[in-house]
């Protein structure tokens, strides 16, 4: 793989030292020390960035708790912040070029999709969010006290920022990860600490450079890169904490239940999936192909909503088997920075070890790749866009999170009837795709699937305006929309004696 061209702009930003973001300013490491990223196109060098760890996790935790007790953002209007939140988003966008070039260089995504996708969505997450700085209401009760007879009480409920906020984010969409933790933590009026994944720290500090430039005052967002074990894991069970808020693997969502149990905080999880996407028999198939192949090998497969397990009804599987087959020989692999690339590598050797050994697991255990299967080898972590189909229900392909650009597809018959409880048999219960014409077979299959997000005829579509979560071992709580609301708030009953 050719080493792409970095644009001047981005090679004089990143030869700059990349210090934690804490009470307002850049500063180096307690430790002093820092942490390589790399290019995964090439496994090159791009930068050394400030590796925080405990020490640091206490001065932005002591930094955030006195901006959230007695700080401006203490004192400021809802209509303040909204503003100050409205203005992240249009930084955001005036910047867009350059936190797409980032986010290729340093998570090896395509440009133009970090550009359309992530740095989009980012930018809106803000602006939608801020709308709500102004909107959130408490309730006036009229209580019936039956405990008091005689009395007369007016009873409010009052709504509360949570408080400090730990926010742990992984790699496989690190800005709009950043804007959908940031965003409502703000608008609530909480302070925040990110710790940002140490595969991708970049552009979530490029952000925190325009979070200031927004005129957020010191200390209300503080930004930690480091590693999840230290850093992560000291955020999480930090005392002074009152809510963690994490996405990334199931297996780390436990840990961060365990650390925050200590002191009982309040915990989101946004975590994996195995998400199944169906085609019906009168599905119209020029939409279906397209459309389940980017349900899965959009972000490289890297999407915890990624459409993993496709079910084909059985008069049309070949039909469809060969149709993804077909658009996945169209996607051109390559550095992100170049033009025309549709797919980039796996962010990590890490993550290009892990999937090639699901691969080499499923060709042991009898799955037949109909495209790609093996990793690329040489430079970067490429592995091409693979499907395997005779897989069976028990097979580990089929049954955990891969993470990558795989997808495993298996046919249905209407006469079993088990393609919903088929469906439905995994841990996850993040989304599910159903593509089919009949408007009422979809909503009825829609309505049985255990899963927070369904998409019919499409996939992918997200929107700062809807929920986003996960059923089962997929999470709890929702990101986005009014709902995520819930996560940042707390609730307080005032009750006074009037009579
Ligand atoms: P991970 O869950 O280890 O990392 C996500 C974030 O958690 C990173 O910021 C990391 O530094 C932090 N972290 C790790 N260990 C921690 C700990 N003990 N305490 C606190 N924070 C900690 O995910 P990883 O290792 O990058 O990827 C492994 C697998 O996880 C992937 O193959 C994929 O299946 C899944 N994953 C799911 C994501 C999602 O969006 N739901 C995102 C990233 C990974
Ligand atoms: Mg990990």
């Amino acid at each position: 793989m050719r080493t792409a061209v970095v644009p001047q702009a981005i090679r004089d930003w990143l030869s700059k030292p990349k210090a934690l973001l804490i009470d307002g300013k850049w500063v180096a490491a307690q430790s002093g020390k820092t942490f390589e990223v790399h290019d995964p196109a090439t496994g090159e060098v791009i930068a050394h960035v400030a590796e925080g760890d405990k020490a640091d996790i206490d001065l932005a935790v002591k930094a955030a708790r006195r901006a959230f007790e007695s700080g401006p953002w203490a004192r400021m209007t809802p209509s303040e912040r909204g503003r100050i939140i409205h203005r992240i988003g249009d930084l955001i966008l005036q910047h867009a070029d350059e936190l797409a070039s980032i986010e290729a260089l340093d998570n090896g995504k395509p440009k133009a999709v970090a550009k359309a996708a992530d740095v989009t969505l980012a930018a809106d997450m803000f602006h939608y969010m801020s709308g709500w700085a102004t909107k959130i209401e408490g309730k006036y009760i009229n209580i019936s006290a039956l405990a008091a007879p005689g009395m007369q009480f007016a009873s409010m409920v009052r709504p509360e920022p949570v408080g400090v906020v730990g926010q742990i984010i992984p790699w496989n969409f690190p800005l709009l990860m950043a804007a959908w933790k940031l965003a409502p933590a703000l608008t609530t009026g909480c302070t925040v600490v990110l710790k940002v994944a140490e595969e991708t720290p970049l552009s979530a500090l490029r952000l925190g450079e325009l979070i200031l430039e927004a005129g957020v005052p010191a200390g209300v967002v503080n930004i930690i890169a480091g590693f999840g074990e230290t850093a992560g894991a000291a955020l999480a069970g930090h005392p002074d904490v009152d809510k963690v808020a994490f996405t990334g693997s199931t297996e780390v969502g436990r840990l961060i239940v365990q650390a925050a149990s200590r002191d009982l905080k309040k915990v989101s999880l946004e975590l994996g999936g195995k998400s199944p996407n169906i085609i019906l028999k009168d599905a119209d198939l020029s939409q279906a192909i397209p459309g389940a192949t980017a349900a899965i090998f959009f972000n490289h497969g890297q999407c915890c909503n990624a459409g993993s397990r496709l079910f084909v009804h059985k008069s049309i599987f070949e039909e469809v088997v060969e149709g993804i087959a077909k658009e996945a020989a169209k996607i051109k692999i390559g550095h992100g920075l170049d033009d025309g690339v549709d797919m980039g590598p796996l962010v990590s050797q890490v993550q290009y070890d892990r999937v090639t050994e699901f691969l080499a697991s499923g060709e042991q255990e009898g799955a037949r790749a109909v495209c790609g299967g093996k990793g690329l080898g040489g430079k970067g972590y490429f592995v091409p866009p693979t499907i395997l189909v005779d897989t069976n229900p028990g097979m580990k392909v089929v049954r955990e999170e891969i993470f990558g650009p795989v997808l495993v597809a298996a046919p249905f018959d209407d006469a079993d009837d088990t393609l919903i409880a088929e469906a439905n048999n995994t841990i996850y219960g993040l989304a599910a795709g159903i593509w089919g014409k009949d408007g009422g077979e979809t909503q009825r299959i829609a309505n049985r699937l255990k899963a927070g997000s369904i998409w019919i005829n499409c996939y992918h579509v997200f929107d700062a305006a809807l929920p986003f979560g996960g059923y089962k071992q997929s999470g709890w709580g929702r990101e986005m929309g009014q709902a995520v609301l819930a996560n940042y708030l707390e609730q307080k009953a005032i009750t006074t004696r009037i009579g």
